[in-house]
């Protein structure tokens, strides 16, 4: 089973990258390949062209995003809240595609001033309309300041310790769902 992870912010010194390399961590314990797909390395400009287009024209570093989202069987979204939403470079990503994650789960970990909450069902929403993902049901909504209580190598600090118990309830689903819809579209 192919996990994909994705750091949604791609800004300098950005602390989702620590919450994603936590939940890399923590995925690491359960028997899964995971990926990690970081936004920041890949040359995506901002879309120009038709996704339906079969003759459409994409950058190397699109081209890899969208292979990298095609062979995983389930996501896992790691994302700031920016203006009470997701960050921009997430969701350009996200319009990018055309069909890679349809009919496959994903689970969301979001970080803010509300713990993200605002980001959370945003992108639910935006996963499951027109793109066809499949959101798991627990949304793991960050509590306290992740550059505060999360290294730069994703470990926790025991203060931060409450979030480990909605990350596993969501990494559950989300492995459930993965296996379920998997061998159902085979
Ligand atoms: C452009 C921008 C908009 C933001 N808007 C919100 C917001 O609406 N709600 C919130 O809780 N935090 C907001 N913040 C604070 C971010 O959640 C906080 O800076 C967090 O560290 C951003 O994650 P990042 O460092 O990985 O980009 C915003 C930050 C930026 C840069």
């Amino acid at each position: 089973m192919n996990i994909a992870v994705i750091t949604g912010s791609t800004r300098d010194n950005r602390a989702t990258r620590r919450l994603a390399r936590w939940v890399q961590n923590e995925l690491q314990q359960k028997d899964v390949t995971v990926d990690d797909l970081d936004l920041k390395v890949y040359d995506m400009p901002f879309l120009n062209e038709e996704p339906w287009n079969p003759e459409r024209k994409l950058t190397e570093g699109t081209k890899s995003w969208l292979e990298s989202l095609a062979k995983a069987d389930g996501y896992v979204f790691v994302t700031a809240e920016h203006n009470h939403s997701i960050p921009a470079p997430l969701k350009n990503a996200i319009d990018y595609t055309a069909g890679e994650m349809n009919r496959k789960p994903a689970m969301i970990v979001a970080h803010g001033s509300v713990s993200g909450v605002r980001a959370i069902e945003q992108l639910r929403l935006i996963l499951n309309s027109n793109i066809g993902v499949v959101p798991v049901p627990t949304g793991v909504a960050f509590q306290g300041r992740v550059t505060e209580v999360i290294g730069v190598q994703g470990e926790l600090s025991d203060v931060a310790e409450k979030n480990t118990s909605s990350l596993q309830t969501a990494i559950d689903e989300l492995l459930w769902y993965t296996s379920a819809l998997s061998r159902a579209k085979s």
